[in-house]
C-alpha cells in the first residue's frame, strides 16, 4: 500500500508570519494523522525559516506520529537530529538563496561526507533517505552509500506537466531509476511540486512507496476549509 507523507513546513511559514502561536506545527502534526496521513515531513532548514528547533523537538517526541525530519548535510543540523531522534531522516541539499529545494543531492560530490552521515543514523536505527534526481548513476550511487530509501525529486516533472509541455522524457528517467532502485532493494519515494494530476500520473508506477507532499496540500486546504471558517465567524456575528 502506497503512504502518503504530510509536509506541514508550511504551517509554520503562516504562524511564521505573525510571530505568534497559531496555527500550530505541533497540533498540525497530530490532526493530519488522525486525518488519515501515514507519517508528517518537517524540514528543520539551517535558516530556520519555517520548523524552529523547538517544533522539531516537540513534534518528534510524538508518540504516535510517524516523523520523517528532512535535514542538510551541514554537521550541526545531522548532530541535533541524531539528538532528537526522529523516526525517518531525509538528507538534503540546501542553498541558502533558494525559495525551496530546487534539486536533488550531488552524491558524487558528497559521497565521503554522506557515507559517514548514513552510517550514524543507521547506527541510531533511524530509516535514512537521499533526495535525488531520478538518474541511473544516482540510484548505483545511492546503493553504494547503503541508504534505506531515496527520495526522487519529481520538481521538474510537475512543471512539465502543469505547463503542459511533454514530459515523457522525464517520466521515463523516474520509470528507470525507481525500477533499479527497487533491484536494488532501497525503498523509493517521490515528492516536490506535486499535487492532484502529478501524483496520479506518478501513482501509475508501482516501485514508489511513498508520497511526501507539503505545499499543495496546504495551499489546496485553504480553499476546503476556508467556508466552514467562515461560517464560524458568521454564527458569532450574528448571535
Ligand atoms: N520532499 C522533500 C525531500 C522536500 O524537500 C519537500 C519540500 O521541498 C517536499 C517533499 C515537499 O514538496 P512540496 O512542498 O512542493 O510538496
Amino acid at each position: 500500500m502506497k503512504r502518503l507523507g504530510v509536509n506541514i513546513d508550511h504551517i509554520a511559514t503562516i504562524r511564521n508570519a505573525r510571530g505568534e502561536k497559531h496555527p500550530d506545527p505541533y497540533y498540525a502534526a497530530t490532526q493530519v494523522i488522525n486525518m488519515g496521513a501515514d507519517s508528517v515531513t518537517i524540514h528543520l532548514r539551517e535558516d530556520r525559516r519555517h520548523i524552529n528547533d523547538l517544533d522539531a523537538k516537540n513534534i518528534c517526541n510524538l508518540k504516535k506520529v510517524l516523523v520523517n525530519l528532512e535535514i542538510s548535510m551541514n554537521d550541526k543540523i545531522v548532530k541535533n537530529a541524531l539528538k532528537i531522534k526522529p523516526d525517518y531522516i531525509c538528507i538534503v541539499p540546501e542553498n541558502r538563496k533558494e525559495v525551496t529545494t530546487e534539486g536533488g543531492l550531488n552524491l558524487e560530490k558528497n559521497q565521503k561526507k554522506l557515507n559517514s552521515i548514513i552510517k550514524k543514523f543507521k547506527k541510531a536505527k533511524i530509516r535514512t533517505s537521499l533526495f535525488i534526481n531520478p538518474s541511473i548513476k544516482d540510484i548505483k550511487l545511492s546503493k553504494m552509500l547503503d541508504t534505506d530509501c531515496v527520495e526522487i525529486h519529481t520538481g521538474k516533472i510537475s512543471n512539465l506537466i502543469k505547463s503542459g509541455k511533454n514530459y515523457t522524457h522525464e517520466l521515463n528517467r523516474i520509470k528507470n531509476s525507481s525500477a533499479l532502485a527497487n533491484m536494488f532493494d532501497i525503498e523509493v519515494h517521490a515528492g516536490h511540486g506535486l499535487d492532484y494530476k502529478t501524483t496520479k500520473i506518478l501513482n501509475k508506477i508501482k516501485e514508489i512507496q511513498e508520497f511526501n507532499i507539503g505545499h499543495f496540500i496546504i495551499g489546496e486546504a485553504v480553499f476546503i476549509g476556508l467556508s466552514k471558517v467562515i461560517k464560524n465567524f458568521k454564527k458569532i456575528i450574528r448571535n
